[in-house]
């Protein structure tokens, strides 16, 4: 399995909920548990455990069926919930990349088993396996991608092309709730927090602007730089209205 470039994948990849329910082949399942030691952290701080586990530990409530699900377990800090989506983002789009369907689940619970398995904290599913139909896996074009414009999630100028593939970046119920602000070099990373719709989406703007940290990462380095995670004490104290602070990205 490739996965050496994900900047191609970002303009293709989509959220599969239709599985072929064979089971992948073992030297494939062993590809994607060696593809697990080596996802980069957002925060290496912050301890996780990654576990790949099949339907029957899950309630899939209204979702169909995978073969297979990955069940991401965090330790609760500052950042948890930006660093697995983050790592998982990586995961999504190494399975694109070759061929298997994914999808983020974040409706399904975890079976009490699953939950007991592991003394960190359950946070999240991503469901993955053959796709029931290949040819539909991926996009063909940049139009079948429903998203904002460019000029609702951010006030920079002359990023554009950079930023073309965190505006198309997966988030729960495509919310898409992140704000960037800074300059070409010095990116900052916001996530929406409005009160009503908190109280339904509540985890999920962190983890959403977790994945949208790792397609900036992969744009800024498909276009030459180098990349830094940073927390920034003044774009911390400069918030856009209705949202908070996650990150920075710095670009050398
Ligand atoms: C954190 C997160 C949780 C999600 N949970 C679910 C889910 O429970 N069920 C589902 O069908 N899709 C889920 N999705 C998939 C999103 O609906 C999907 O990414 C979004 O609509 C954009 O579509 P795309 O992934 O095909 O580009 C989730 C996505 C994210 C990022």
């Amino acid at each position: 399995m490739e996965n050496n470039e994900f900047y191609s994948t970002i303009f293709k990849r989509k959220s599969i909920r239709n599985f072929d329910l064979n089971s992948l082949k073992e030297n494939e399942l062993s590809e994607i548990s060696n593809y697990l030691q080596v996802l980069k952290p957002f925060d290496k701080d912050i301890k996780i455990e990654i576990k790949i586990v099949g339907p029957d530990n899950v309630k899939r409530r209204m979702m169909k069926k995978a073969p297979h699900y990955i069940a991401i377990f965090s330790e609760v800090k500052e950042g948890y919930l930006t660093n697995i989506g983050f790592m998982l983002q990586q995961l999504d789009l190494f399975l694109s990349r070759n061929g298997i369907a994914s999808c983020w689940q974040g409706i399904p619970a975890p079976k009490k088993e699953l939950v007991n398995s592991s003394n960190l904290k359950f946070v999240i599913f991503m469901a993955f396996g053959k796709p029931q139909d290949p040819e539909t896996m991926h996009r063909s074009s940049i139009e079948e991608f429903k998203r904002k414009q460019l000029k609702e999630i951010t006030e920079i100028k002359g990023v554009d092309e950079l930023l073309e593939a965190v505006r198309i970046a997966p988030s729960a119920a495509n919310r898409q709730p992140w704000f960037f602000t800074g300059t070409e070099k010095f990116i900052n990373a916001y996530a929406s927090k409005s009160g009503f719709a908190r109280f339904f989406v509540g985890k999920y703007p962190q983890m959403d602007v977790g994945i949208a940290l790792y397609h900036l990462k992969v744009s800024a380095e498909h276009f030459g730089s180098k990349t830094k995670i940073l927390l920034d004490e003044t774009a911390r104290m400069n918030v856009p209205n209705g949202t908070e602070y996650i990150a920075s990205m710095k670009l050398e």
